[in-house]
Parts: structure tokens; sequence; C-alpha cells
């Protein structure tokens, strides 16, 4: 298929911008902001797209130098990592009071999965699939922050990734349009609000624009190459989902898509964002994206900032490009004094919009700093959110839960190690204090039950290799002796104990930005240690430990009880202990396929059929797409998770059996929990377009409902499903839905479930 960018920019432009009237506040904003630039000299201008780094935390290798002295000569407008009422203040102070137009800073920084009080990973908050939940979550990130003095927050990721080996799949909500989209959308709502000049919202930053989570062989910051078919059904539905919610800011990615870096890429920044989406907010780019063009061979600084600012971007984070090139660039006629000054509006009206002409210092409360950081209510919070993340991928002969009695002995590199627990991005924690894993369970379950402790084994045999995984103080204690040794005195520990739980899996840092891993197994010298616990003959339970899908295909057969725990925020310990002991019973279901070895990868349920799919179940079927030496079947597939109750699934009933343009047809089963113990369970509804004048997913989610039931109790659950359910982007991105079969599918996950057909006339 041969698509040109150009036209079908040009034809949903046509379709889809509208005319908007200008409300009151409208034109009071851009009164005040076009009296304002008037004044505004070309350097001032060019300083509003200036966003530098406080230093306190950088996630490259420049950092920026004379802030203050820029402050004063107005070559900055917005700041990032800086925090605390007292230190913005001095800052804002600068600004307002002796730089010559007194425009105040704007104060940016990764509030990605909580402030101070952490929640879990955002990996692992998509597999709660409770989007009030998540939103609580946002809301008190938000609250946190601009009580810190925040007013602009690099968040959500919403960056749907098919490959475990990315280290960044923690940070964003799986592999699932539909599902990252809706989060995306409570995100917006939890960190914004309903008033972005509210003392206790933040401007919402959607990142990366876009595809990065497609990056080449998972291989961070790496090339992206895609149909534009795919990108519009399958990877930007979330960014466009998080605007449409309001989002004020997106950022760009780092990565190259079909030949152009997202950071000078006209046609997405421009084309796609301004004129198909209509978007009317700023644009920030990622940390010195404009600078890495010269290294992706676009050109010098000037070139390449050039290139930035025509493409559509508006704000240089770190790199200073923008700042030191952009004049001589517009007296040479290489870019436009239009351009300029549009991109300076747009941080402005955010400015404006964020209440900070009115009141420079409207985050700088002191009180709020005490009173509302790291509260009880936020903890609780944090503990509830634990919970309803954690994944119980086995749980045989009902190994769990335990019994809050006896001894139990919790072994393992991550058993002791309360930095590793907030996990990736979470820049403000305060990992030094944050309780381990056994100093929460201690507290959680008191005197009842006796806890005893061993490392049990490094977290990789290789010590320069776990350097690397526990940056930026994650520490995890490191023991020389040889590994035999620390597992026979792990194995005296384990021997006094009831019950032996082992702490396994991935560092903190093993994920996240420039944590791409090319195997994903739990590390062989600890799969050593719970081999060796498993030969003590007492129960194992496996809390495993991980920013993304592992593969466990060795556990799975052979532990008893595995519980995916990913890390679980401040209160992971405590939570931990509420799910082992029963007194929550688990409901996260994974949002990202586990493949059974990294050679599956991309492996994702809502993958196309091939034209020689498996002819019956089974494998190997030769001239037919499969390989030699592993089935096509995931380990653990979307959708999944256990509960220590059991649900099952009437059949599907459908009202209708046709669908008409404008009708709509209510599929419905009945949902009994027919285990031991309350719970809740994640119902999922899939659909199948059978027939399609392009090729179409063998199935897609599109429905899901969270529902609790009493042990014994059951309950209808309806979905509603119309023409807009059905519809996809054709051949020539039009979103269309096609007339003919369709299979729908209601289950507990991707691969379990019932199914029903309707036809759409
Ligand atoms: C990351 C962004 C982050 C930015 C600022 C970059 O390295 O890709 O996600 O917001 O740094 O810290």
């Amino acid at each position: 298929m041969k698509v040109k960018y150009k036209k079908i920019a040009f034809s949903l432009f046509a379709a889809l911008v509208v005319p908007s009237m200008l409300s009151a506040q409208d034109a009071k904003m851009n009164k005040f902001i076009e009296d304002l630039m008037k004044k505004m000299t070309l350097e001032e201008k060019l300083g509003q797209l200036n966003l530098v780094t406080a230093g306190e935390a950088t996630t490259g290798t420049a950092v920026s130098t004379d802030v203050e002295a820029k402050i004063k000569k107005s070559e900055i407008g917005g700041i990032f990592s800086m925090s605390t009422p007292s230190r913005i203040r001095k800052a804002q102070e600068l600004a307002v009071h002796q730089s010559r137009l007194k425009i105040p800073i704007l104060f940016g920084m990764d509030v990605i999965h909580g402030y101070r009080t952490i929640f879990p990973i955002p990996l692992a908050l998509s597999a709660s699939w409770d989007m009030p939940l998540i939103e609580q979550t946002a809301r008190i990130a938000a609250i946190e922050a601009t009580a810190d003095g925040i007013q602009w927050a690099y968040s959500p990721m919403v960056d749907v990734s098919r490959d475990p080996r990315w280290g960044r799949i923690s940070e964003g909500s799986g592999e699932d349009t539909y599902l990252g989209a809706k989060v995306a959308v409570a995100m917006i709502k939890g960190l914004q609000g309903d008033n972005l000049a509210a003392a206790n919202t933040v401007a919402a930053c959607v990142k990366h624009f876009a595809l990065y989570g497609a990056a080449e062989a998972g291989r961070d910051y790496s090339s992206t190459d895609m149909s534009l078919h795919r990108m519009y059904n399958e990877y930007l539905p979330p960014y466009k989902a998080a605007l449409d919610a309001g989002a004020a800011t997106i950022m760009t990615s780092f990565n190259d898509i079909n030949g152009v870096p997202a950071t000078a890429n006209k046609w997405l920044l421009t084309d796609v964002l301004r004129k198909q989406w209509g978007f009317k907010g700023m644009v920030v780019s990622d940390y010195t994206s404009v600078n890495e063009l010269i290294d992706h061979g676009l050109g010098d600084l000037q070139a390449v900032s050039a290139l930035s600012l025509n493409a559509g971007l508006d704000m240089d984070m770190v790199g200073e490009g923008f700042l030191t090139t952009l004049k001589k660039s517009l007296s040479e006629g290489k870019v436009t004094q239009k351009r300029i000054d549009e991109a300076c509006r747009y941080i402005l009206e955010l400015k404006y919009k964020l209440g900070l002409f009115e009141d420079p210092f409207r985050y700088c409360d002191e009180d709020r700093a005490k009173n509302e950081i790291y509260t009880k209510e936020h903890l609780a919070k944090a503990r509830e959110a634990a919970t309803k993340t954690f994944v119980l991928l086995k749980n045989d002969n009902k190994a769990l839960p335990l019994q809050k009695k006896g001894t139990v002995a919790v072994i393992g590199p991550l058993a002791n190690t309360g930095s590793n627990m907030p996990g990736t991005w979470s820049v403000s924690a305060d990992h030094a204090n944050t309780p381990s894993l056994v100093e929460g369970m201690k507290e959680a379950l008191g005197d009842k039950v006796k806890i005893l402790t061993h490392i049990g084994s490094n977290l990789v045999s290789d010590a320069a290799y776990q350097e690397r995984a526990t940056m930026f103080g994650r520490t995890i204690a490191r023991d020389n002796r040889p590994e035999s040794e620390i597992i026979n005195e792990a194995l005296n520990t384990a021997k006094q104990a009831d019950v032996i739980v082992a702490a396994l899996g991935e560092a903190s840092e093993m994920s996240g930005e420039s944590s791409s891993r090319t195997e994903l197994d739990i590390p062989k010298t600890q799969q050593n240690l719970l081999k060796a616990l498993l030969q003590t003959g007492k129960p194992v339970v496996l809390v495993l430990f991980t920013g993304r899908p592992l593969t466990l295909t060795w556990e799975q057969e052979n532990v008893p009880a595995i519980l995916n725990v990913w890390f679980g925020g401040t209160e992971t310990g405590k939570a931990v202990a509420d799910v082992l002991f029963g007194d929550v019973n688990p409901s996260g279901k994974i949002t990202a396929t586990f493949p059974k070895n990294v050679g599956q990868i991309p492996i994702y349920y809502a993958h196309k059929n091939t034209g020689r799919p498996l002819a019956k179940d089974g494998w190997f079927q030769k001239f037919r797409s499969n390989y030699l030496d592993v089935d096509n079947e995931p380990l653990y597939p979307f959708g999944y998770g256990l509960s220590y109750t059991t649900f099952d699934y009437s059949d599907i009933q459908l009202d209708n059996k046709t669908l008409t343009a404008n009708g709509k047809i209510n599929a419905s089963v009945t949902l009994k929990n027919a285990g031991d113990y309350d719970g809740e369970e994640v119902v999922q509804l899939y659909i199948q377009d059978v027939v399609g004048s392009i090729t179409r997913p063998v199935k897609e989610l599109k429905g899901f409902q969270k529902v609790f039931l009493k042990k014994g109790e059951s309950r209808t659950v309806n979905f509603t499903l119309s023409v807009e359910d059905l519809k996809f982007y054709n051949a020539d991105l039009k979103f269309v839905a096609e007339p003919g079969d369709f299979n729908v599918f209601i289950g507990t996950n991707s691969r379990d479930n019932k199914k029903a057909t309707f036809v759409l006339k």
C-alpha cells in the first residue's frame, strides 16, 4: 500500500477540524498574551522556549548550567527537577523580581506513579484494571507534587509496547490499545482535575509522542518503522485519548519514525497533532532530543534546532539549541518569526492557565508541603492500590493464602531492600527510608507470624552487572562468598520455617529507562537458590519482583505458587502480607503477555492471523506458522490472573444477532463466584471482525468490568456494543465499520472465554 503522508493529513484535517467559538475566558487570555508578547524581544521569546534542569535528577549526560544568571536574563521558560516551596520560591522570585518582563517560570518534574507516596509502577497499576483507583493515585500524586511546588508532571506515559525486552514497558500500560487509552484518560483526570489553575492540580504531559514503545529489538531509543494503519489502529489511540481528555502538554519521543525522528517530524507534530487532532497545548522535546538529531544524522545544532521548531516543537528540554541558534536561523530565513511566536504563545498560555501570572507563588505553600505529603491517607491508598495490582500467576492446591501463624522464612535478594520497592521512575521517593518487604510484612503481621530472613543469593552473579542494575541508590547487599556457601546458609534459615517465601526477580532499575534486557529470566544465581529452596520439601511461594513480563517457564512448572508483585511502591511489604495471608484476594491481571521464551517476542494477543494458521490445536505442524522448538502459545496470555476463588462464566447472551448503524447490542454473561472466598474478577470482552477490507486482529479488547462478588454470589454482567466499537482505520485511513460477521468473546482473560456471533448490517 502506498499512502502519502500529506494526502492523508489533508483529508483527515478537512474532516476533523471544526472551528470553535472563543470563550470569554479565552479572549481574556489571548488579550493578555498578545499585550505581553508585544513587549517581548526576540531573545525573551526564545528564552521562553528554553527548559532547563535544576540538576537534582537528570536522565541524560547534559546538565544545565548558570541557571540563576539565565533566569535574570529571561533565558529560561521552565525548570524541571527542582522541588520544595522554598527553593522554587527563590527561583521564581528571581524571575518575577529580577527579569525585565517578570514572566513566571514553569516548574516540572517526573511525577510518574506518585510523588513522595509512591504507588505501584504504571505497568502494575494497569494490571489493576481499576480506572477509579488509577485516577485516585494520580490525584494524590498531583496533590503531593503541587504541595512541593510542582505545576507540571511528565506523565502519563502511554506508549503501547509489545516488547518486554524494552525496559520502559514498566512505565506504561502494556500491550493493549483500548486499555491503554482508558488508563491515559484516568491519569489525565487525576492529574489535572477539572481546573488547571487550582493549587492542587498539575498540567499533565503525555509521552512519548510517538511509538517509543515499538523500539526495534527492544533496545531503548532505537528506531521504529511502522505501517500507517498499524500506527492509527494500535499505537496512536492512547495519545489521542489523553489529548481528548484535555492533557495540557505532550512530549516528543527520542526515536526515529519511518526515517524522521519524532522531535523533527513535521508530519507527526503538525499534520497529525495539530491539524488532524486539533491539539492546542504545548509540545516539549524529551531530554536533549533536539541535540540528539545530530547523531541521528540530520545536521548540526543550528540545523536540527530549526528543523524541530519548523516541525512543530515548542519547548526544548535541556539542550539549549533553541536558545543559542534560532536567532541566527531567523536572520538566515531558516525559521519564521511566526513559528517562534506560536511556540512562545503555547508556553505563555500554559502559564496563564496554571494561574502563574495571577500568582507566581500559587504552588509555594510551606504549610501544604508539611501537611499534604506522605500522609496516612495517602499511604493507605498506596497499600490498597498495591494489593490490587498483584497478579497471582499460579496457585496449585490452594498453596495460598497462608495462615497467620507459625514461622515464615522470607529469602532472596529482594527481601531486605527498601530502596527497590518504589520501582523505577520514583525520583521524589525517599528511597533510603522506604520499608523493605520484610519490614513491611513484620509491621503488617505483628507477632502473629514469626519472620526469618536471609539474602539467599546475589541479585546476579556478575558484580559489574549488579552495579548497572542497582543505580541511583537502589542498593542490594552483595555477598562475595561462593554461591553454594550463601545458599547453604539460607537453607539453614529456611529449615526453621513452616513456609518459605522466595523474594526474587529483578531489581527496580533492571527496568525503566535505558534498562533493556535480552534475557528475561530470573537471574541464574537466584534460580539456583529457588531450586535449593524447593528441595527442602517445604511449601515455597515465589513472590516475584519485576518491571516487565519475564520468562518463567521453569518456575511455572516447578513452583507451587507464584505471586507477581511488580514494584508495589512505598507500602509494598504490607500489601504483600495482605495478599499472601488472605486479607485481600488478588485480582490483578497482566496487561502484557508473558512469553515462554525471548524468541517468541513480539508476542501479543491482538495479532493478525496468517495465511497458514495452525490447522488444529497443538504443535508442530509442517508448513504452518509455528516454530520448531516451542509452540505459539504464551506462558500467560494477556488479561490472565488467578484469584483465591473461582469464577464460573455462563454462555454469552446477545439480545440481538444483528447490529444496525444506529443500533446497539447487549452482550451479557452470568458470572458466579463458585469458590470459597469473596473476590473481584475483571470480566473482559473482545471482538473479532471476521472479514475485513484489510486483515484484522484475531481479537481486540473492547470492554471490561471489574466485578466484586461474595462467595456463592452470581451477577449478570452486561456490555453494550455499538458500531463505534467496530470501527478501525482502513487502508485509506478512514475510520469505518465494515458490514459483515463479528465474533464476540467474554471471559476471564484473552484466551479463555466464551464466544457468540452477530452480524453488522
Ligand atoms: C525521559 C522522559 C523524562 C525526561 C525528563 C527523559 O530521559 O525519556 O520520560 O520525562 O527524561 O526527566
